[in-house]
């Protein structure tokens, strides 16, 4: 019987698989961690909630041993550009924390899902169908904290025997929790601008191509990941994983075959395009496909088909 604990449970990735989670695992069987934000909706209601910040170890055990946790989705981050602003924080949420998780991990006997990211390549990366393994000298706190990530992941497997699993997820689109102060965060909050003014500023240039994924790939790709067959995981950590690719010129014309009045500017910010500059274009996940059969159901056509239908249904209904 699986007994789970998502760490930072009520942001853009947690708020979703913590539900998904639920319905596959049982209710009472997963527990969402949050630090200040309180749970909402279905997410307070259908299961058990405790506070468990990462960055400390006496509440991370102190709930592995109430709930007799034996796997832990460690989702509490921080994203790219708010760790640039504040690199301290950022290492102290990337690297602590998941040191804390670790530890807790290796003590009580977890299996341990880790996010690594796009974020983990830098400029000197082949940013055009980025392989599996190759250089990664990220030039981004969030960057360093990922590779930080990925290399104490597979130290925890191969030193202690920790079943540490995990992906490194391009931009996550999604219409359920907003992200905050991701590079990528532009192609989730034009859909929203597209409804709701049929209008988007962009901070990205044109021509600025990274990888996507939808949501619900996101999440299967994460609960498939921990159930894969380990004897098949030549890798476990740190899988490349992407849906599409685009820049957003390619994102906008989409949008206007159903709003086709939308106009899209570009005001660039120069801390996201520094950042998204130095990521792949577009990355090589045969390794996923390969290891536990990854594959994405969305693409650029059909992600956006849904994107516009339910932000539209919630703006209709006054819920924006
Ligand atoms: N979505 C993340 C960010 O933009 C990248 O992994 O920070």
């Amino acid at each position: 019987m699986k007994h789970i604990l998502v760490t930072g449970s009520v942001g853009q990735i947690g708020s979703e698989l913590t539900l998904e989670l639920r319905k596959k695992y049982g209710n009472e069987n997963v527990v969402a961690g949050i630090r200040k934000t309180q749970p909402t909706g279905e997410l307070k209601d259908s299961g058990p909630y405790e506070v468990v910040d990462a960055t400390d170890i006496t509440q991370i055990t102190n709930v592995v041993k109430k709930y007799n946790i034996n796997v832990i989705y460690h989702l509490a981050a921080m994203l790219s550009a708010i760790a640039e602003n504040n690199p301290q924080a950022g290492w102290n949420v990337g690297v602590n924390a998941l040191y804390n998780v670790l530890e807790v991990a290796r003590e009580f006997n977890c299996a341990v899902f880790f996010p690594s990211s796009i974020g983990a390549f830098g400029p000197t990366t082949p940013l055009d169908n980025t392989p599996q393994d190759t250089i990664q000298r990220p030039t981004t706190m969030y960057g360093v904290t990922k590779v930080t990530g990925e290399l104490l992941c597979d130290y925890y497997f191969k030193r202690f025997g920790v079943d540490t699993r995990g992906l490194r997820y391009p931009g996550i689109i999604s219409n359920v929790t907003l992200p905050g102060g991701g590079t990528t965060d532009y192609a989730v909050e034009i859909y929203y601008e597209a409804v709701k003014n049929k209008r988007f500023t962009c901070p990205l240039a044109k021509g600025t191509f990274l990888d996507m994924m939808y949501m619900p790939d996101a999440i299967n790709a994460a609960i498939n990941l921990m159930e894969a067959d380990p004897s098949k995981l030549i890798h476990r950590n740190a899988f490349n994983v992407t849906a599409m690719s685009f820049d957003p010129e390619i994102l906008a014309n989409e949008i206007k075959k159903h709003i086709p009045d939308f106009i899209m500017v570009y005001e660039v910010d120069q801390t996201k395009q520094g950042i998204a500059d130095s990521w792949p274009n577009s990355m090589d996940d045969s390794a996923a496909r390969e290891e536990w059969g990854w594959e994405p159901q969305y693409n650029l056509t059909t992600m956006t088909l849904d994107m516009l239908k339910v932000i539209g249904e919630k703006h209709s209904r006054g819920l924006l």
